[in-house]
């Protein structure tokens, strides 16, 4: 038997050897350097590969999707169809790093159907210059209403060696790890975005777009180079169910031939839908300050009691502090009756529309608005998202009627701990983050957020797959190791976090790293690892469209300078540039201000010292400029007492002029460039 079916497979392996000569499906990006090809392997399986200037990127990898109840969509396929179509567009977009896209592709959509069930399943791919997506498409079709998917079969297998920067993917901090440095080969189970860098210098990030009802996709390493897609968990049977006809997300390809143009990509925001929410001149870009950083000082508590920092008085306090200084938005954590306790599973006994006593919101918001300072609410779930759901729409109202327009939400809890709505009255399931519950639960959210005119900054959030597109009040989220990490040094952050979440977090996204730690001081006084002149680096360097200057604000006081730029520093841009930098070592953005002719520039560092060559390429040749500049001291070292020496001083600049700037040890620069008169 077993002999027979040897025989059988070698004919078949033969006959389709021949057949294999050419693919059956082929297209190319428009600039004709990226090019893709589809194929069948002798089981019918579907492959797909790509190369760029003829070199190959990803080896013949699999695509199909595994069922729990039924033979699944992996083998036995022919193609029964192929249409192509182009696009090049120019989308505007309501806030974020440039105000126009461009979205050039060409695409090709495969339709494939299953001979021994006759199942239909298409792949639809896009290529661009920067990248290549695609993803299954389940056409309606007889005696299939719903499709229950145990996981993908989807595979990337790099074909040339690199290296590899990754985050742990199902591990119990979520997207909290540091990242790891490896050759390809070295990954376990990635969370997306996973970076490359190819031997040759090419640049590669596999993600994927518009993760809507849907499960996460990890990146499971096979053997080699080979990954495949694993979709994040469900109490559930099914990781996915999905009546159809339905789409997947986009398995996205970032592809650039050096590390600006891994940056300088759209390739995800052009795959998700325009946006569904209207007229969204509701949503502003902010800066903020809270009633925070005094709870990582253990100044006080974000529960009730003798130390409870959300009072109606600290937040007078705040809002006099954020009035004097220009800042327009106050955050308040931990008002809500029901945050005493345990932080993992506290959720079911908070109130989000209930204060404790020592807190009077009505007062608090009336006296912002004298001041001109808006309230940012609040709601942490801790993981408790049934909960949640049960007051989504009471507290969505309460801050729509009190004229609050953002609120930043919470899911504490370890990774397959957060609490959905069970099937019975009462009873709950356990999920994940990332799974597509949650995908489901954050749209929900953004929904209800969008009917009171609501920006919402999600803390534990799943990963950002572009949908701020689709729905622009998604302003920020976490989902990275944030500035709190480095509040007490037995957690930090390495000085090289940031400079490799500009090449990896970053690509997903805007962050809220929630820089501005001027003392550079933790709990107890720990020293951070930065230099001063690097807190203001952030927040060119690390974008989002609402920054916080996060430190207290008796330490911010003490910095004026400083504080003055993190007053300038825009935080909606025309466009944004990586004029230098290497993975992991060190990045230095320019932006262009959206609503003035200045321009500023960012750059951090790891823990080498560095000196940057700038070049000003970017800038308007008809103008010179007055660049005010905020640099390292000479001396300056993120290790010693030296972190707060900066040099600020002012000089003229114009396209084309070099200079040289330092980077300390753990350091950072950040620049002004204002057209001079
Ligand atoms: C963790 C978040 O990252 C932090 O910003 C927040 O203050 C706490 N959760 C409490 O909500």
């Amino acid at each position: 038997m077993k002999h027979l079916a040897t025989i059988a497979w070698m004919a078949w392996g033969l006959l389709a050897t021949t057949a294999d000569a050419a693919p059956v499906a082929t297209a190319s990006s428009p600039d004709g350097l990226t090019k893709i090809a589809i194929d069948f392997d002798p089981d019918g399986r579907i492959n797909y590969s790509i190369s760029r200037k003829d070199q190959p990127l990803i080896a013949p990898s699999r695509l199909g999707l595994l069922l729990t109840d039924g033979y699944a969509l992996v083998r036995d396929f022919e193609l029964v169809g192929q249409q192509t179509a182009e696009g090049d567009d120019r989308w505007e977009q309501p806030w974020g790093e440039r105000h126009y896209v461009r979205d050039h592709y060409r695409e090709l959509l495969t339709n494939f159907r299953q001979q021994s069930t006759g199942r239909l399943l298409s792949v639809r791919f896009r290529l661009f210059d920067q990248g290549v997506g695609f993803r299954y498409e389940v056409p309606s079709q007889a005696g299939l209403a719903t499709l229950h998917i145990a996981d993908e079969v989807t595979e990337f297998d790099i074909a040339r060696p690199g290296t590899a920067w990754w985050q742990p993917g199902g591990e119990s901090n979520r997207y909290e790890y540091l990242y790891n440095k490896t050759p390809i080969d070295g990954v376990a189970t990635a969370h997306t975005p996973m970076t490359m860098r190819l031997d040759d210098g090419t640049h590669l990030a596999v993600h994927e777009a518009a993760l809507v009802d849907y499960a996460s996709m990890w990146l499971k390493r096979e053997q080699g180079q080979k990954f495949r897609a694993m979709l994040s968990p469900s109490s559930q049977g099914p990781k996915v169910s999905r009546a159809l006809p339905f789409a997947s997300p986009w398995r996205t390809i970032r592809i650039a031939d050096n590390a600006a143009g891994l940056v300088e990509n759209d390739l995800e925001l052009n795959l998700n839908e325009p946006n569904k929410l209207g007229d969204v001149s509701w949503v502003k870009p902010f800066k903020y300050i809270g009633i925070w950083w005094e709870m990582f000082l253990g100044k006080s508590t974000w529960a009730s009691g003798p130390q409870h920092g959300a009072t109606t008085a600290n937040a007078r306090h705040y809002i006099d502090f954020a009035a004097r200084h220009g800042f327009d938005h106050l955050l308040i954590e931990g008002w809500n009756k029901g945050w005493d306790g345990q932080w993992w599973g506290f959720g079911k006994h908070v109130s989000l529309t209930e204060a404790y006593p020592d807190f009077d919101l009505k007062a608090v918001i009336d006296y912002g608005r004298q001041k001109g300072v808006q309230l940012i609410g609040h709601h942490e779930t801790g993981g408790n998202v049934a909960h949640y759901e049960s007051q989504l729409d009471a507290a969505m109202a309460l801050y729509g009627k009190l004229g609050v327009s953002a609120i930043k939400t919470g899911y504490v809890a370890d990774a397959g701990g957060l609490y959905a709505p069970g099937d019975q009255p009462g009873a709950v399931r356990m999920e994940w983050h990332d799974g597509q519950f949650m995908s489901r639960h954050h749209i929900l959210v953004l929904e209800a957020a969008a009917r009171y005119h609501i920006a919402i900054n999600t803390h534990e959030p799943i990963k950002d797959t572009g949908l701020r597109r689709t729905y622009p009040n998604w302003v920020s989220r976490e989902g990275a190791r944030g500035m709190e990490y480095n509040a007490s040094t037995y957690w930090q952050n390495p000085p090289s976090h940031e400079p490799t979440l500009v090449f990896t977090r970053m690509l997903a996204g805007p962050m809220d790293y929630t820089p501005g730690i001027l003392s550079l001081q933790g709990l107890h006084g720990d020293p951070l690892p930065s230099t001063l002149a690097r807190q203001l680096a952030l927040y060119v360097a690390l974008y989002s469209p609402i920054q916080m200057a996060a430190d207290v604000p008796e330490q911010l006081a003490k910095y004026p300078r400083e504080l003055d730029f993190i007053r300038q520093v825009p935080v909606d841009w025309e466009d944004s540039k990586l004029i230098d930098g290497a993975v992991g070592e060190y990045a230095v953005l320019a932006r262009k201000d959206r609503h003035s002719a200045d321009w500023y520039i960012g750059g951090i560092t790891d823990d080498h010292k560095r000196n940057v060559a700038l070049t000003f390429d970017f800038l308007d040749p008809a103008k010179t400029y007055r660049a005010t500049i905020y640099r390292d001291g000479d001396d300056a070292d993120f290790k010693t007492d030296t972190r707060h020496h900066i040099v600020i001083e002012t000089r003229r600049v114009k396209r084309g002029d070099q200079m040289m700037i330092r980077m300390a040890p753990g350091g950072g620069m950040a620049l002004r460039l204002h057209p001079s008169r």
